[in-house]
């Protein structure tokens, strides 16, 4: 086993694997590796992705493979998880925007096979019922992608009382839109709405693999992995999906008590 990254388990058997990095270099590296692995084995791949800064290491990578022509995205597919409302796909704070930016504009993907909500759809409710039904049709991603809220979100599933299932409408907690006002000018800016997949939408999918780096992320990364599952740490729910990776660097491993390295 290479010492930058270590393979820990609860020992409990159940089915979330925790790879623990040394740093965000080498998580990207294995991240990308996964994702990489997938696309080779099937071109015609659906991947599930998110912004924010987690996965943008991931994406850099994977646009060098794809530029040293390890990895061929004409024939990939994916769908976003979520997208600010109301939001023009032009604006450069759009989650649009930024897939653009950190990678679609960066490969050799047919952006005719690339979904994100409609964060700019005169009707919220029909914007997501047709996301939905475009995920129902695909029967699910391949590998979802995912970051994680300090707070245990994922997607834009805040905490709250219950888990809500399809795509749906978001209002934005109070947390996140502080988390997420460092990439606008003022807090102001930051829409205080979203269209994010719902918890079923993300449990559909074939495989999940979640990044999270930093001490910022321990907390939410202990609690999903250790705790209850509960609609108040949402990633929680992750534990009873049959194959889900978790990579993630020392700092965001540091909460985790039950987790040893793997024998
Ligand atoms: C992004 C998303 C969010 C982020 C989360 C972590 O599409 O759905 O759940 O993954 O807020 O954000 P970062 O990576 O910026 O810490």
């Amino acid at each position: 086993m290479e010492k930058n990254a270590v393979w820990y388990t609860n020992g409990k058997g159940n089915n979330v694997k925790v790879l623990v990095c040394k740093d965000y270099d080498t998580l990207s590296k294995k991240a990308a590796g996964i994702l990489a692995g997938i696309v080779n084995v099937k071109p015609n791949a659906i991947l599930g992705l998110a912004t924010g800064s987690s996965p943008v290491g991931t994406y850099k990578e994977l646009i060098k493979l794809n530029q040293e022509g390890l990895l061929d995205f004409s024939a990939v597919r994916t769908y976003n998880l979520d997208e600010y409302y109301p939001l023009d796909p032009s604006n450069d704070q759009s989650y649009h925007y930024f897939m653009n930016d950190n990678l679609f504009d960066h490969v050799n993907i047919d952006k005719n096979n690339v979904h994100v909500p409609d964060g700019n759809a005169p009707d919220m409710n029909k914007a997501c019922e047709s996301y939905e039904a475009m995920l129902n049709e695909v029967g699910g991603v391949d590998i979802q992608v995912l970051g994680i809220g300090g707070n245990g979100h994922i997607g834009f599933n805040e905490p709250t009382d219950t888990f809500v299932g399809p795509t749906h409408v978001v209002e934005l907690t109070e947390s996140t839109i502080k988390a997420n006002s460092r990439f606008f000018e003022k807090i102001e800016d930051v829409p205080t709405k979203a269209i994010s997949m719902g918890i079923a939408s993300i449990m559909k999918a074939k495989k999940i693999l979640l990044v999270a780096n930093g001490t910022g992320k321990a907390d939410a990364i202990a609690k999903t992995l250790e705790g209850p599952i509960t609609p108040w740490v949402p990633a929680s729910i992750l534990q009873l999906h049959p194959d889900v990776t978790i990579i993630v660097d020392e700092a965001a491993a540091s909460g985790l008590k039950e987790y040893k390295p793997a024998e």
